[in-house]
């Protein structure tokens, strides 16, 4: 939720200079965009204060407002992109806010200040005035009071972040200190990019990833103060921080960009092969699993009795994908719970339970708080997670990361087998630990996994009859999914992407439950997705969804059929079948849900909507 960028250049850089800092932060905030579109705005120092131009709506809009206002040389620039929170979408309630009775600092904030109502009451009484129904004016005008009283922005932010509650990402810049940029930041995320003689902030390293690929993390409660040439950091109390983590971004700018795709997630279901080549990558020597990121004991590993799979969304989904394969491997009983409700009940944790906790962003505060919660109780935490220095895998006792590169899109999709196959490797591991599999019988499961990507090549290769399929489907107004076992989160996720990119009502049931209730919805022409498991295996599973798949069919239904190759059965019964190669039941997740990804961007996108930024989503929710 919202996205903001810092940048740092020398005072009085010269004309080439000149229109540096705006040039940095608007590409910046073109990046972060993904995390909000109800407004953006930027502000500089000019000689009489903080110069501040923003907009209502997408990004495009500032950039216009920006191409008529002429902007003053700065030495910094911050900028912001909104998910809204406080207040509608408004030019007024845009970012950066000005704060203080001269109008001499700008400030941008990303999460919600829970205490800003009593606070405002305080500036009002002293005389300040609002312009905005944000929280975050409020930090604003404190900041520059505490400045006064100061005459140091450190000191001044430092004193404000005492007096706040809730969660922020605060940047401000002030007049009379014009080549600094003071941040703080507490459960919301902020990064900052190292440069030559300049030096950038970010929600995370896609802000500045065209300009460096050096990335410092910074931690929980720090606060940064950061110039062209130099970043100090102290908590909020003060003390120096020198332990920063320094490190390589791994990936580069055009990973960030669509490459010749209509739209990021067209292109990011695309990367899936190279994906999860890239999550298994480097794990198995000598056929022994390595995960170089566990730091939790071995002993504690073996005596945990349960495992609780924390996460949201497509998050959540993969977890319910996994707890299959984890049961069988490990004989341990996997729960998985939306991280909102597992917070929010009394849940059985202890220091015997695994929580593994399930983020692309590592920044879902939902997510966060189960992990703070659960460690409360003594439980371990492993995070599965692909943002770098994202607060969740900082604060999990272990983490895994996906590896599977930036996921700019808001709907999850390279993340989601990513996910799901870190998950799997976890599994593998602890079954490893624990003895529950022999040690071919897990190089022979990774020998499997190496497979996948190959035959997710093979379905990304043959996805223009979905394509077709999705194009002649435009006008439709619902779309079931079903499945059993594995299929039944698949046909949850395949929903779940409808939902949200295509604004079509969509919903995922577990086939069996079907006679249960949902089958009244089946009435003539309803289109229903079926997810088939493979015949060779649990055969009565198999045709127990064929027989699913007639229901349906006998109520007018249209079934279009997800199943493996070689499986001519359903045929009969098909209005449509989509292949997908043969590969082993707990896997198969990793290729069935492909068709559905496919079918939900084509399909929005042949309605003209806007795929990668579906209206009144966030790609990472920061807020509760
Ligand atoms: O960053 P996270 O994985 O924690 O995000 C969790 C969900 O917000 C996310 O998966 C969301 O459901 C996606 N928009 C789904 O496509």
């Amino acid at each position: 939720m919202c996205g903001i960028v810092g940048y740092a250049g020398p005072i009085g850089g010269g004309a080439k200079e000149h229109s540096r800092p705006i040039e940095v932060v608007l590409e910046g905030l073109t990046r972060l965009e993904y995390r909000g579109y109800d407004s953006a705005g930027v502000a500089v120092l000019d000689g009489e204060g903080a110069h501040v131009v923003k907009r209502a709506g997408k990004i495009v809009n500032l950039k216009e407002a920006l191409e008529s206002e002429a902007v003053s040389e700065s030495a910094v620039a911050i900028g912001h992109t909104r998910w809204a929170t406080h207040g509608g979408p408004t030019n007024e309630n845009a970012h950066p806010h000005i704060g203080g009775k001269q109008g001499k600092l700008a400030l941008v904030h990303n999460g919600i200040i829970e205490n800003f109502a009593h606070l405002k009451e305080l500036l009002l009484a002293e005389g300040y005035e609002f312009h905005s129904q944000t929280d975050s004016e409020v930090a604003a005008h404190l900041v520059a009071r505490a400045y006064d009283a100061t005459g140091n922005l450190t000191t001044a932010m430092r004193e404000v972040v005492s007096m706040l509650e809730g969660a922020f990402t605060l940047l401000a810049i002030h007049h009379d200190e014009p080549g600094t940029i003071v941040a703080a930041r507490r459960n919301s995320p902020l990064v900052v990019g190292l440069g030559e003689g300049e030096n950038f902030l970010g929600s995370d390293v896609a802000a500045f990833i065209n300009y460096t690929s050096r990335a410092m993390e910074i931690g929980q409660d720090n606060i940064v103060t950061l110039t062209a040439d130099s970043v100090d950091v102290i908590d909020f109390d003060g003390n120096p921080v020198t332990d920063s983590k320094r490190y390589e971004v791994e990936w580069d700018a055009t990973a960030a960009q669509k490459g010749g795709y209509d739209s990021f997630m067209a292109k990011e279901i695309m990367e899936q092969s190279q994906a999860v080549a890239d999550t298994l990558l480097g794990r198995s020597e000598d056929g022994k699993l390595q995960l170089d990121e566990m730091r939790i004991d071995e002993a504690v590993l073996r005596r945990i009795d349960k495992i609780v799979v924390v996460a949201c969304g497509t998050a959540a989904n993969a977890g319910e994908v996994v707890k299959y394969a984890i049961e069988h491997w490990c004989r341990i009983p996997v729960e998985v719970e939306l991280a909102h409700e597992f917070r929010y009940r009394d849940p059985v944790v202890n220091e015997k339970t695994l929580v593994v906790a399930i983020s692309q962003s590592g920044e879902t505060m939902d997510t966060l708080m189960a992990v703070r919660h659960a460690q409360e109780q003594g439980a371990k935490v492993v995070a599965i997670c692909n943002t770098r220095g994202s607060t969740i895998p900082r604060e999990s006792d272990a983490a895994l990361y996906l590896h599977v590169g930036p996921e700019i899109a808001v709907a999850s999709t390279k993340a989601y087998l990513g996910q799901i196959t870190a998950c799997y490797l976890l599994g593998l591991y602890l079954a490893q630990v624990r003895g529950n599999l022999f040690p071919d019988e897990i190089a022979q499961k990774m020998h499997e996994l190496q497979q996948i990507p190959g035959k997710i090549q093979q379905v990304l290769d043959g996805m223009d009859q979905v394509r077709d399929l999705a194009r002649r489907m435009v006008d439709t107004q619902s779309v079931l999914f079903l499945g059993r076992h594995v299929g039944y989160p698949t046909a949850m996720e395949g929903a779940l992407k409808l939902k949200e990119i295509a604004y079509i009502h969509a919903e995922g049931f577990a086939a069996g439950e079907l006679k249960h209730g949902p089958i009244a919805l089946v009435d003539e022409g309803q289109p229903v997705f079926v997810v088939v498991p493979s015949p060779r295996g649990r055969h009565s599973l198999h045709s127990k969804v064929v027989s699913n798949i007639q229901e349906v069919r006998a109520r007018g239904a249209l079934t279009l059929v997800i199943a493996e190759e070689g499986d001519n059965e359903v045929n009969q019964f098909a209005d449509e079948v989509i292949r997908i190669p043969q590969t082993p039941v707990l896997f198969a997740p990793l290729l069935s849900i492909i068709p559905l990804q496919v079918f939900a961007c084509e399909l929005a996108t042949a309605k003209g909507l806007d795929v990668d930024q579906p209206r009144n989503l966030a790609k990472s929710v920061t807020v509760e």
